[in-house]
């Protein structure tokens, strides 16, 4: 149980900002980074290879010398069409951290480990964190309860203790983590990383809408709808935002909606987790990264006072 080595240069605070399609870009990536948490994005979030490259340039020449290091979300499934030029991309640029979600599989890991770089594979169950540990990935992302986007169903303290049964890799617990405290709580747990989606989408450099944003800072835990109407997936999203579109959230069909395509539906019908309760302002990621950083630090200390 740790963090790699490589991922350690410039890390204030053990936190990924986790990507998230058409929300996560470069400014918000570099302003992780350079506050000192591992920024990163989905490479589908451009719409071609060469876009995606272009994007890996930007980031490398704003990132500070001792700026933490960054990541890229691949989606690992044939129905991917970029997969595999997206890879060589990343297999070309070095990506220190690559993050691979439904596959996982031994040749992505072994190209990764080829240049020296990191796979941490999310999964919402315990099948496919065994599957995922087989495939000799380096950290597992346990995407619990009430999390962002695909969320899982499971409780983060049974996943974190069974994972840890039989996996002594990196472990990074992702869902409904917003404040510096519930990163302390993961630490706590026996997570390695917390991995926080919706508290990064209300900051001033995520691509959302300004009423996007101000959405999730408006929203409790009782605005959010879990379904797989939208993407076929059951995911979670902003209650008001599927009333917006014309959708009744208490009339929802167990299968896909025609929404026309997936990127279109992400766009209007907005996703956040339950964590969106914590959330109530947005302000620079850099602000964000401090305040966390304090809220850490005053956990721990109240915890060891009053230990008995
Ligand atoms: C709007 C949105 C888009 C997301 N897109 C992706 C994605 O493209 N790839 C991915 O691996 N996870 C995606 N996620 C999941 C996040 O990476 C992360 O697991 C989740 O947001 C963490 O839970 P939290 O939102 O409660 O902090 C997305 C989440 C949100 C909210």
């Amino acid at each position: 149980m740790a963090i790699p080595a490589s991922l350690q240069n410039g890390l204030k605070l053990p936190v990924i900002a986790a990507p998230m399609f058409l929300v996560s870009g470069p400014d918000l990536v570099v302003e992780c980074c350079n506050a000192g948490v591992i920024g990163t994005f989905p490479s589908l979030n451009q719409r071609t290879t060469e876009g995606y490259r272009e994007w890996l340039h930007e980031i490398k020449g704003r990132l500070n010398p001792d700026a933490a290091a960054f990541g890229v979300n691949h989606i690992v499934h044939p129905t991917n069409p970029r997969l595999m030029a997206d890879m060589m991309v990343s297999v070309e640029e070095k990506v220190p951290l690559i993050i691979t979600s439904l596959g996982a599989v031994r040749d992505v890991v072994d190209a990764v480990h080829g240049y020296g770089g990191v796979v941490f594979h999310d999964i919402a169950n315990v099948r496919h964190a065994r599957k995922a540990a087989q495939a000799g990935v380096d950290g597992l992302i346990l995407v619990a309860n009430g999390a962002g986007g695909h969320a899982g169903v499971v409780n983060p303290f049974a996943l974190v203790e069974e994972v840890r049964g039989f996996f002594d890799g990196t472990i990074i617990l992702s869902g409904c983590l917003s404040t510096g405290r519930d990163v302390a709580a993961g630490t706590m747990m026996g997570a390695d990383f917390a991995y926080m989606g919706t508290r990064f989408i209300s900051t001033t450099e995520s691509q959302a809408q300004p009423e996007y944003k101000q959405m999730i800072v408006e929203a409790g835990a009782s605005d959010i709808t879990y379904t797989p109407a939208v993407s076929g997936i059951p995911a979670n999203f902003l209650t008001p935002s599927l009333v917006a579109n014309g959708i009744d959230p208490k009339t929802l069909p167990e299968h896909k909606l025609d929404m026309a395509d997936e990127a279109k539906a992400w766009k209007t019908v907005w996703s956040a987790g339950q964590g969106a309760g914590a959330v109530h302002d947005v302000l620079p990621a850099g602000a964000l990264v401090r305040r966390l950083q304090d809220e850490y630090s005053q956990a721990c200390d109240k915890f060891y006072k009053n230990r008995h």
